[in-house]
């Protein structure tokens, strides 16, 4: 059994991080931390883990490195800027990290420091840290020690855009246009799970706004996956809004491009289809349908549809995920079975829930 800890088991990807680990057959949490709630059992906070889950939050204080030590993976549910302060630490004791914050997501310091303000601790570690994305870097997880795992709207992005920017090298002309648009929509507890007046009730409900207008952390993570992918001859410039909406989970992004005469020439629809068609967790709907968001719910799947209209040199490709499930927990469960060698979908095959 894999000995797992979850540091940040009160928050809304704590809680899924128990949720699913709970029925992973090859894992054992064995240490969950919470400042707040330290000596309470988990379900006495979360009910829905009754019958489910009996272990207990614990703040081991000045220990606690100590006790992290002794497991054989820490999951990091934490704000940014926790799990750098331990992964050196931990990562010399062989203990692999995954942190579902942006410590280790961006491979740019000064994007980390400007985007983040504050300084990183550990820049050293970054040039082993993989970032987790199984679907892009597959290979490099299964060595990997530090892992960081994608913001959610950088998870929709990227693999939204993956097929094409794929294609556009293999053909070595360009297929679309530089400029890509990304029109994003989040539900509340993509913010997490704290108190804050603009996410309360009467704030979002029946209400609905765009964020991160004049720039949003994920663009650089976005830049970051789109130039992994692209031939260093072409270029993209993205402008990314996010938009908050009136719903618990749920993440929708529409990616909208335009094509290049080349472009045109292709059938996007089978170029989704076969670029995905190994790929467990990611549903390419057929032509004509439309993902939702509910699709997806409580679940690891990403779903993606394509349309394409050559009379107007339109390209858009609409992503669903449920941002706790591939846009946080589920991924970096993904991400672990991928590091340990075990079977990518192991623990994650549950049907979304609908209604
Ligand atoms: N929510 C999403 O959809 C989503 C998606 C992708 C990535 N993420 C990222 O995942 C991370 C967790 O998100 P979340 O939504 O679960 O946040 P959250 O609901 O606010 O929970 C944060 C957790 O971290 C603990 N914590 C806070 N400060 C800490 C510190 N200094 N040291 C140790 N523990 C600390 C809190 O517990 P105590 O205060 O009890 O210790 C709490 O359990 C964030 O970095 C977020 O950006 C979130």
């Amino acid at each position: 059994m894999i000995s797992v800890a979850i540091v940040g088991g009160t928050g809304y990807t704590g809680i899924e991080l128990i949720r699913l680990l709970s029925a992973h057959p090859e894992v054992s949490i064995d240490l969950l931390t919470s400042r707040s709630e330290a000596g309470m059992r988990a379900d006495e906070i979360f009910p829905s883990l009754r019958g489910i889950s009996d272990i207990v939050f614990s703040d081991l204080g000045d220990d606690t490195l100590s006790a992290l030590q002794k497991c054989d993976v820490v999951f990091f549910a934490t704000p940014h800027g926790v799990a750098m302060q331990q992964a050196e630490a931990l990562t010399q004791a062989g203990v692999k990290v995954i942190d579902l914050a942006a410590d280790f997501r961006l491979q740019s310091l000064a994007d980390f420091e400007h985007w983040y303000q504050q300084t990183h601790s550990c820049p050293g570690l970054l040039k082993s840290v993989v970032y987790g994305l199984p679907e892009l870097n597959r290979d490099k997880l299964a060595g990997a020690l530090v892992v960081g795992n994608p913001g959610c709207y950088p998870t929709t992005a990227i693999l939204g855009l993956k097929p094409i920017i794929e294609k556009q090298n293999e053909q070595a002309v360009r297929l679309v246009e530089p400029r890509i648009v990304i029109d994003a929509k989040s539900g509340v507890s993509g913010a997490g799970r704290q108190a804050k007046l603009d996410l309360n009730y009467a704030e979002t409900t029946d209400n609905l706004k765009a964020y991160g207008v004049t720039g949003h952390r994920h663009l650089p993570e976005i830049e970051q996956g789109i130039e992994q992918l692209s031939d260093e001859k072409f270029i993209h410039r993205v402008r990314f809004l996010p938009h908050l909406v009136p719903m618990i989970r749920g993440m929708l992004s529409s990616i909208h491009l335009e094509m290049t005469e080349a472009g045109m020439a292709i059938d996007w629809q089978s170029v989704f289809e076969n670029s995905y068609q190994q790929e467990a967790f990611i549903d390419v709907l057929p032509q004509g349908r439309y993902p939702d968001t509910r699709s997806v719910r409580a679940s690891n799947r990403l779903r993606i549809s394509v349309y394409q209209n050559n009379q107007r040199a339109e390209l858009t490709v609409i992503v669903v995920q449920d941002n706790l499930v591939k846009g946080a927990a589920g991924q970096a469960i993904q991400n672990m079975n991928v590091m340990f060698g075990l079977e990518e979908t192991l623990g994650l095959n549950a049907a979304p829930i609908v209604p």
